[in-house]
């Protein structure tokens, strides 16, 4: 059993700790990598580089799980939609209009996609065996939220208006991204991972019926399936700034973990952590300070969730340019922290 796998099966002694983009700009040797590629979706699909980068993280600080350098665009992207990352700019999408666009991507994955499970396996064979190897792919709303902006930079005027007007083919491309979005992550497990996340970063913007609809509905579709394959699988959600929403988003969708922002107070964490595995929830921007208000930040969360079903995380991912001796004084915080 992993690090991970044993925490879900309230068999750990020790408070496991990774972060989401945890492998990235921060890092110099990623850097160092990175500036080989001109093209951010090629050092994707570069198995051999991938798995370098997955590594990198665990290397330095020794944290308790990797998680598969990729991106959730490359879900749409292998699918045949047009996908670019641009410098400054983030990614740019074809945008998705009528249901002629259906047809683009209701059929099967490009075979470069297999450079992703290849990522994978080699990872797994050079990761310690404790070690968990986590899996993600974006949720099916915060996916098509970009393929209908067709940016990265959006205020959601598009999107949210698209759900609004045209509902029946809303819930046909949701549907097709969900689909898809089984298959990639049974894919990702045949090859190797020991866990999966969900991204939806943009759950926040949507409410009500949406809210039930794009959010609750395809998500619970994704962990039946997942689950009916690969029962001994933990699926982590994390739907980021659901606020009131949470709650229902546990209650519904029968996920194993979920990944709490930064904007929920941690009272309401020790709550759920009766049930379920809480992960989260320092703000990423706490490790641009100094190491006082970091020991203060971290001991807040960990003298209230640190005894079992908790996973030390940040409320979002880490940002580029964080100083790398404040990560490690945080990592080494946590692993050094007794009640
Ligand atoms: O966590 C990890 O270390 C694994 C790799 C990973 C990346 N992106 C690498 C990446 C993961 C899990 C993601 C998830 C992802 N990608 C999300 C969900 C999490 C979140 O942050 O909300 C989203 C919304 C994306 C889409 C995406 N990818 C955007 C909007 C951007 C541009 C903005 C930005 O942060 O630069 C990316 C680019 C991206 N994905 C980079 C990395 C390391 C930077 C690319 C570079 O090196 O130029």
């Amino acid at each position: 059993m992993t690090i991970l796998q044993k925490t879900f099966k309230q068999k750990n002694d020790i408070i496991p700790i990774w972060f989401m983009r945890q492998a990235g700009r921060y890092l110099p040797e990623y850097m160092e990598v990175r500036k080989n590629f001109s093209d951010f979706l090629e050092l994707c699909y570069n198995s051999k580089k991938a798995a370098e980068i997955t590594i990198q993280p665990i290397t330095r600080f020794e944290f308790d799980s990797a998680i598969i350098f990729s991106d959730i665009l490359v879900l749409p992207h292998a699918l045949g939609w047009k996908v670019v990352f641009e410098k400054g700019e983030g990614p740019v999408l074809q945008k998705f209009e009528s249901d002629k666009d259906l047809r683009i991507l209701d059929k099967k994955f490009d075979k470069k996609i297999n450079n992703i499970y290849d990522t994978v396996s080699i990872v797994r064979k050079s990761l310690d065996k404790n070690k968990s190897l986590i899996g993600f792919a974006g949720s099916p709303w915060t996916v098509v939220s970009y393929m209908l902006e067709g940016k990265g930079k959006q205020d959601f005027s598009v999107s949210k208006n698209f759900l609004y007007t045209r509902r029946n083919l809303s819930l046909q491309l949701i549907d097709i991204i969900t689909d898809k979005t089984v298959e990639y992550l049974s894919g990702q497990i045949d090859a190797g991972v020991d866990v999966i996340q969900l991204f939806d970063s943009w759950s926040g913007v949507l409410s009500g019926e949406e809210y039930e609809d794009f959010v609750i509905k395809p998500t619970k579709k994704i962990i039946n399936s997942i689950k009916g394959k690969y029962p001994e699988i933990p699926i982590i959600g994390f739907p980021r700034c659901s606020g009131y929403l949470y709650q229902e988003y546990i209650d519904k969708t029968n996920i194993d973990a979920i990944g709490v922002d930064q904007f929920v107070p941690i009272h309401i964490m020790k709550k759920w952590q009766e049930k379920i595995v809480v992960q989260g929830n320092l703000d990423p921007f706490v490790l641009f300070s100094n190491k006082d208000v970091i020991e203060r930040k971290a001991n807040n969360i960990l003298s209230e969730l640190g005894n079992k079903n908790f996973i030390f995380n940040l409320g979002h991912g880490i940002m580029p340019n964080t100083p790398i001796e404040n990560v490690e004084f945080l990592v080494n915080y946590v692993r050094n922290y007794k009640k």
